[in-house]
């Protein structure tokens, strides 16, 4: 449902609720903030029309007329929007301590998974804790090194089935192969185990990891209107209860086989993530099974739609770009010997490839806003107040396309960071896909060992044909907004033997 039909849904439900905070208005005196500049609200849906189907888009327009720190008013909830690098420094670096906790959508606070969630929760011990396990033991260089076979084996069987494409002259839709192989890399590095057969029907795990997806991303009046909460007016609530039961319910049982085996053999060894999660829960108490599920339910839920959308957008760049698919060709041609996968000891030696993929994330950052922050108490920034509780979005979109910070700044070309010191590691503010301060995305070197693992070995493979004799420049380059960004035309393409 997109934001114009949510509007008139809500209209229809939200007379009663408009008299209520006109009447909790007058019993409760705000004081006066000094807000940013913004659009002028409506009353009850405030500047929610504006957002269109594009939000990002629309929100860079705005940006344009009132400034790189905006707000707004999206139903009942003060929205700060943030458009430049510059203020993107002030929220993700100098403000971080006060403005990183989260806003909550109805959509995550089901079963109450809000209070367990690594992604979810306010800062706090647990929160802590869960960070410092994730970047010490389940993400360190280490322990992704020795999960790199299981991955390396998982692409082969992917490069496999793509031969097979290959031979028959089948056109594969990149996103959907892509989206299996990803919940297969994750499931091998968490579980050591593929949780989608490779062939045929992907099965209910794949299911349930893209509507819990679809689920968060869809916009809910009730999230605007915190008031039509229980009345659940879309449903969602209700869909996500029974898909978030049922993943759970899977990581339960993957638990109970793990202690069994556990218990039965003595054997402690730290073969993958649930191991090491298991071990810590030995000798500390808060990790429980309770936290382990919600663990792996937002490992998967947030690193898979991601790589997956930034994997179908690099090969479409790469596609309707055949000097830079060139360029690319050669240099693994080079380092690592045609038609060779890739592996992860290669990575560091492939700075055109790492190029394209920082390229990629720059035009289609696939979490546009980043995860909305929300702030913890009142803050100031450049004389402005961001009050209390307010939703912080950073439009990384826009700032990614900022004339004033990137040369030629639709055009793609991995040359611009070939030399530049310029990093995707949260440190600078014009390049923040990954989020950045305490909140940056933990799976950074996860998603960049699994994005250049799967573009090189797809590029290094096989040569590339789109379907029925099409051109590359009518390539639908749309975007689809949601929780994260996608082609809203899937990419399919036919593979070639190499000649
Ligand atoms: C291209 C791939 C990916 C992108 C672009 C991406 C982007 C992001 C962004 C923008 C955030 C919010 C950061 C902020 O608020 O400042 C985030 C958070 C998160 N990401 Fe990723 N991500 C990717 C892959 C992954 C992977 C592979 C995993 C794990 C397997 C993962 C796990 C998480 C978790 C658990 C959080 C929440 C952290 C917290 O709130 O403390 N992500 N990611």
């Amino acid at each position: 449902m997109d934001f114009v039909t949510c509007t008139l849904v809500l209209l229809l439900t939200c007379a009663s609720v408009h008299a209520l905070s006109l009447l909790l208005s007058r019993i409760i005196a705000k004081p006066n903030y000094n807000l940013p500049p913004g659009p002028s609200p409506i009353p009850i849906i405030g500047n929610l029309l504006e957002l269109g189907e594009k939000p990002h888009k629309s929100l860079a327009k705005l940006a344009k007329i009132h400034g790189p720190l905006m707000s707004l008013k999206l139903g009942q909830i003060t929205t700060i929007v943030i458009s430049s690098a510059t203020m993107a420094k002030e929220v993700l670096q100098t403000n971080d301590q006060f403005l990183s906790n989260r806003n909550v959508p109805q959509s995550v606070s089901v079963l109450n998974h809000d209070h367990y969630s690594l992604a979810f929760l306010p800062i706090s011990p647990l929160w802590k804790e869960l960070r410092k396990i994730c970047n010490t033991q389940l993400f360190s260089h280490k322990s992704l090194d020795s999960s790199q076979d299981v991955r390396c084996k998982k692409m082969q069987q992917f490069l496999n089935d793509i031969h097979q494409s290959s031979q028959i002259g089948e056109a594969i839709d990149i996103g959907t192969s892509v989206f299996k192989t990803t919940i297969n890399f994750l499931s091998n590095t968490i579980f050591s185990m593929d949780l989608i057969s490779s062939n045929g029907a992907a099965g209910e795990f794949k299911d349930l990891v893209t509507d819990i997806t679809k689920l968060a991303g869809t916009p809910n009046v009730a999230d605007f209107f915190p008031l039509l909460k229980m009345l659940d007016p879309q449903g969602i609530k209700r869909r996500q209860t029974k898909n978030v039961r049922k993943i759970l319910d899977i990581f339960e049982d993957l638990i109970n086989q793990r202690l069994k085996i556990r218990e039965g053999t003595g054997v402690y060894n730290n073969k993958d993530m649930l191991d090491a999660m298991l071990n810590i829960s030995k000798e500390n108490e808060f990790m429980d099974k309770n936290i382990i599920q919600r663990l792996s339910h937002d490992l998967f839920v947030a690193g898979t739609d991601t790589t997956t959308s930034t994997l179908e957008w690099a090969m479409t760049e790469l596609i309707r770009n055949p000097e830079i698919m060139k360029k690319a060709k050669k240099e693994l041609e080079q380092i690592i010997g045609r038609g060779v996968p890739v592996e992860e000891s290669n990575i560091s030696k492939l700075p055109y490839l790492e190029a394209t993929i920082k390229e990629t994330l720059r035009l289609h950052p696939p979490v546009p806003f980043l995860l909305p922050r929300k702030a913890e108490r009142d803050v100031e920034i450049c004389g402005y107040s961001i009050p209390k509780d307010a939703q912080i979005l950073v439009n990384v979109w826009t700032i990614c396309r900022d004339p004033t910070l990137w040369e030629n700044p639709s055009l793609f070309s991995p040359e611009r960071f070939l030399g530049s010191e310029i990093e995707f590691k949260g440190r600078n503010f014009e390049l923040v896909p990954f989020g950045g301060g305490r909140r940056i995305c933990p799976g950074l070197q996860l998603a960049n060992r699994m994005l250049m693992l799967m573009l090189g070995s797809l590029v290094n493979s096989f040569d590339w044909e789109l379907v029925d004799g099409m051109k590359f420049e009518d390539i639908n380059m749309d975007d689809k907004f949601g929780i994260t960004l996608q082609k809203a035309q899937p990419l399919r393409i036919v593979p070639l033997k190499l000649k």
